[in-house]
């Protein structure tokens, strides 16, 4: 299989899990307990049809939206995800250089594997970091301080990983950081020697953005411990008030659900929160964000920016979050599976391919600008 054979998400996710070990798909492509969550999240965007309108003139199509201050070309975005040297050796560089050449945002990871101030200096398009809250408040702050020197625009902090979520498969696989295979996961990566040798001959594995505080690299905490031991499950409102404050710029929470929350959201002074369910890999059972969308839209839509991602597959997909009210869409597996498949070229032809099917769809939906789309547009069966 070839990248030119990758059409859409499904191929993009047969070819990464020819090229992947076993237990490295398995991690991207899992989710928690019965992974019912996962699924329904693509499955929620089958609920409604779109209803187009014809002969709107739409020659020319502006699909650029404003989110969190920041222009975006197009209004989807690179969700913020661990551990990307593991899938493809380019890891974040590749993606966040996609992200930049298609002019839209990229999510660093505080489990990253590239350090944010690299990141930063090799682009100008905007970037969100994305943190989780410690028991250690200094370094909460340190960790602030650090996104403030590097010139991130946006803080996200995930509220949805208060614990690690129950991911069954990483368990039989025994997929963990660092390595910890049991035997059936070790086969599985003598059967993927390729993959071995590209990870083998470059750059080291490294999590920067945590290396000065978490020995991870050297064995000493796993990234499971990380979350069970380092993060701290007693946060509250109060505690995130005074970090929007600390930080007195865009601030977004990521993971955000209910409509209490979201008000709360509102009144601590964040800019942006994300519907969220972490892609079905925390609470399973829990909504999908698109489902809770417009709930959410018409009670704090006018006071911030709603975004939302999870499970989104089709152009189509996006634009049925808009015509609720999400102010942008982000990518999760959608770019991760190329970018295990091709590294940079894969990402880049999942973005293109994202961005021919939104401008199709809207000019086939007869509209010209995002702003265009609205509930008028969607029935829900
Ligand atoms: C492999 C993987 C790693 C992820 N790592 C993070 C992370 O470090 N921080 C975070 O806030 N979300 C993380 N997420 C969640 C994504 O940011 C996003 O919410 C989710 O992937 C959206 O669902 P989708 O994959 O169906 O698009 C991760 C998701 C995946 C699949």
């Amino acid at each position: 299989m070839r990248l030119c054979d990758c059409h859409n998400f499904h191929d993009f996710r047969t070819m990464a899990k020819r090229r992947l070990p076993g237990p490295i798909f398995d991690y991207i492509d899992g989710a928690a307990d019965d992974e019912t969550t996962h699924r329904r999240n693509s499955e929620s965007f089958e609920r409604c049809d779109l209803v187009p309108n014809v002969l709107r003139g739409v020659g020319q199509v502006d699909m650029s939206v404003t989110v969190m201050g920041q222009k975006l070309a197009m209004p989807v975005y690179c969700s913020p995800t661990a551990l990307q040297r593991l899938f493809h050796h380019e890891g974040e560089r590749a993606v966040a250089a996609a992200a930049a050449k298609y002019g839209t945002m990229f999510g660093v990871s505080s489990l990253g594997t590239t350090s944010l101030e690299e990141l930063r200096r090799r682009h100008d398009t905007p970037q969100v970091y994305q943190f989780y809250f410690h028991k250690d408040r200094g370094l909460n702050r340190a960790m602030m301080q650090r996104a403030r020197d590097a010139g991130v625009e946006v803080m996200m902090l995930t509220v949805d990983s208060i614990t690690g979520g129950n991911r069954e498969r990483d368990l039989r696989t025994g997929f963990s950081i660092p390595f910890r295979l049991n035997l059936a996961g070790m086969l599985q990566f003598a059967l993927k020697p390729s993959w071995a040798v590209n990870y083998l001959t470059h750059e080291r594995f490294r999590l920067p953005q945590l290396d000065a505080h978490v020995d991870m690299g050297g064995g000493a905490m796993s990234i499971s411990r990380y979350f069970t031991e380092m993060l701290d499950p007693s946060l509250s409102w109060d505690d995130v008030a005074e970090m929007v404050q600390h930080w007195s710029g865009r601030f977004c929470l990521k993971g955000v659900m209910s409509v209490d929350d979201a008000r709360r959201a509102v009144e601590i002074g964040c800019s942006g929160i994300i519907l969220s369910n972490h892609g079905g890999r925390q609470l399973d059972g829990s909504r999908a964000a698109f489902d809770q969308l417009a709930e959410i839209v018409d009670a704090v839509g006018d006071r911030i920016d709603v975004i939302m991602d999870g499970g989104v597959q089709r152009g189509t997909h996006v634009l049925k979050a808009l015509s609720l009210g999400a102010k942008a869409v982000g990518l999760g597996r959608y770019y991760l599976y190329p970018l295990a498949a091709a590294g940079q070229p894969g990402v880049e032809r999942a973005l293109a391919k994202m961005r021919t099917e939104i401008e199709r769809g809207m000019k086939l939906m007869g509209c010209s600008s995002v702003d265009q789309l609205s509930r008028a547009n969607l029935r829900f069966r």
